[in-house]
């Protein structure tokens, strides 16, 4: 039995000996120019055969085809080729067989029935091979353009000059060689299972293809808070979307490159503004307490439309500086000449590796640059607190021209304009106002006059607060009762009216009318604001 094993084997190895693999388009010739050697002629380097060789998984460990390349656009002259042409029937005992360029299996009945098996290997006969018919039989097209001739280099070769002003995205360039067919004969006769070749000539091809990427990659990244009740960062018009690995215009599933966003950032204040208690440090980012550092590869299969990213929901709530980067990784980088190429060295800060780690990056973006965003959870209620005025206590009478300051605190994620009788006032950028804010008393046309100032709190999810305030000659008064937590979560109304308008500011039936705008949405109160 052993013995029997070893004979078949031994009669394979022969067999395999015997036969002579058929020719296919070389595009790794040496000495096409003075200075190559090894099929490293090309430009740029990505079709080099060292490059084009060194993913053994791409299955291209032997050169034998070309794998598609990305290049970036800094070229003095346009991208160039060199090939020597090749087909299955230019060599006397070469055998070809389903799988060789330019045998295409027949679609007969016969054909039909022998499908399991395929179509039989055929062996050309010794002088009736084909060959390539003269110096203007290479050509090629780039594009959608006009075949063009392809020029003779050293060493057998044919030169395949790319412009240098094509355009952004895949271009593919088809390579023709045209050879004499009219002799070819083979065993068994190989028309009966394959299409014929021309009775004069017929034209073998190869097509290579590569990507040009001028632009940097680019994203729209929103933060969400509102809608999931979890920080989350949306992406959207991603660019380039991914870009898969093609062995001449054979679909590999890789990609080539796909799309990355970078996100970092660390808290800055606390929810009522106050400067952050603690500075984040290499332990808190990874408990992911008050830093964010974390990538989001895009999936390899990704085909454009939104995407949602929760983040950690252990991020202390607060004002974060975030910043965000959208690129390109590769993990082909031999392939792929793209500005600004580097290898990613970090995991994400958290300690999860999202698996981007040893991947190289290139043509990077930044997105957002230190952008304040705020983090709130559902369950922390916006307040308000500390209404009142600093230069006109209780009972102090107000005159025309005095400058009364006024005092209030939200506490939740959010901006506030005011108004003046009706008319904006602000003192801070972009219309904002912020406590303290100074006023300047209007006259008083008699006792009764009253002159008024709201103060409009808005979230980022839209919601709405008001801290209002009036002032007749007879004093500033508070008209919007001030809150804080319960421990269960619920509002304690701790009081309105400095000066006693109200009398009893502390009134559940107040509380129902001023907080429930607030309660009502209470359920989804986790705001962001991207100021
Ligand atoms: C990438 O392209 C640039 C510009 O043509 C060239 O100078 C550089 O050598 C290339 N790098 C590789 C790795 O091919
Ligand atoms: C690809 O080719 C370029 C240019 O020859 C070379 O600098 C680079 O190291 C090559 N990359 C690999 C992985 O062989
Ligand atoms: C974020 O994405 C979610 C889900 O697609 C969407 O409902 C929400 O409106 C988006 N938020 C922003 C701010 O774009
Ligand atoms: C590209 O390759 C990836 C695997 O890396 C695969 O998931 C995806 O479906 C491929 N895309 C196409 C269009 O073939
Ligand atoms: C990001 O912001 C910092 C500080 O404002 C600034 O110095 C830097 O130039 C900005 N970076 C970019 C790429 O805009
Ligand atoms: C916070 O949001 C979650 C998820 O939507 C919800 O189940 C929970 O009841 C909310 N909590 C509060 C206090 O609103």
């Amino acid at each position: 039995m052993r013995l029997l094993a070893v004979v078949v084997l031994a009669a394979i190895v022969a067999g395999a000996a015997a036969q002579q693999r058929p020719n296919d388009f070389n595009f790794f010739p040496s000495g096409a120019q003075p200075d190559c050697t090894n099929g490293d002629c090309s430009f740029p380097g990505a079709w080099h055969r060292r490059n084009q060789t060194t993913y053994k998984k791409l299955g291209n460990a032997d050169g034998h085809g070309v794998l598609k390349i990305a290049v970036s656009d800094y070229y003095p002259a346009g991208p160039t080729l060199y090939v020597i042409p090749g087909a299955w029937c230019d060599s006397s005992g070469a055998v070809a067989g389903a799988g060789t360029n330019g045998l295409k299996p027949r679609n007969s009945r016969r054909r039909a029935l022998a499908e399991a098996r395929g179509p039989p290997a055929v062996t050309v006969h010794g002088g009736a091979n084909c060959f390539i018919t003269g110096d203007d039989a290479v050509s090629y097209r780039v594009g959608n353009n006009k075949a063009q001739i392809a020029e003779r280099a050293r060493g057998g070769a044919w030169k395949i000059a790319l412009p240098n002003d094509m355009t952004d995205g895949e271009t593919c360039v088809e390579v023709y060689a045209t050879y004499d067919t009219s002799k070819v004969v083979t065993s068994p006769p190989y028309e009966q299972y394959y299409e014929p070749l021309g009775e004069e000539t017929t034209v073998f091809s190869r097509k290579v293809c590569l990507y040009k990427l001028t632009k940097q990659a680019d994203a729209t990244l929103k933060f969400d808070m509102c809608t999931s009740n979890k920080f989350t960062l949306n992406i959207s018009s991603i660019s380039p979307l991914p870009v898969n690995i093609t062995m001449y215009d054979e679909p590999l599933p890789a990609n080539l490159f796909r799309p990355l966003i970078k996100m970092w950032g660390g808290k800055v204040s606390e929810l009522d503004g106050s400067p952050a208690g603690e500075a984040y440090d290499e332990l808190s980012s990874r408990s992911e307490a008050n830093y964010i550092a974390k990538y989001f590869p895009i999936s390899p299969g990704y085909q454009g439309g939104p995407l949602s990213f929760p983040l950690s929901d252990k991020l202390q709530e607060g004002y974060y500086e975030v910043s965000a980067v959208v690129s390109v990784i590769t993990g082909f980088p031999a392939l792929t000449n793209l500005t600004g190429l580097n290898q990613i060295t970090q995991d994400d800060a958290s300690g999860v590796n999202s698996g981007v780690t040893g991947m190289y990056e290139a043509a990077s973006r930044l997105i957002h640059n230190a952008t304040l965003v705020g983090v709130q959870k559902n369950s922390t209620l916006t307040t308000l607190s500390a209404i009142s005025s600093s230069s006109h206590a209780k009972g102090k009478p107000v005159e025309a021209g005095d400058k009364i300051v006024l005092n209030w605190r939200f506490r939740g994620i959010g901006s506030a304009t005011c108004t003046h009788d009706g008319a904006a006032v602000s003192n801070a950028p972009r219309g904002k106002c912020v406590a303290p804010m100074t006023i300047t008393a209007k006259d008083f046309g008699g006792e009764d006059t009253r002159h008024t100032v709201v103060v409009t709190f808005t979230d980022v999810c839209g919601r709405v607060r008001t801290a209002d305030f009036e002032y007749t000659q007879r004093g500033v008064k508070t008209l919007t009762a001030t809150e804080s937590l319960n421990a269960d979560g619920s509002i304690r109304i701790v009081g309105a009216g400095l000066a006693g308008f109200h009398g009893n500011g502390a009134a559940p039936a107040r509380a129902a009318g001023g907080a429930a705008a607030l309660l009502g949405a209470a359920a989804a109160l986790l705001l962001a604001l991207v100021l």
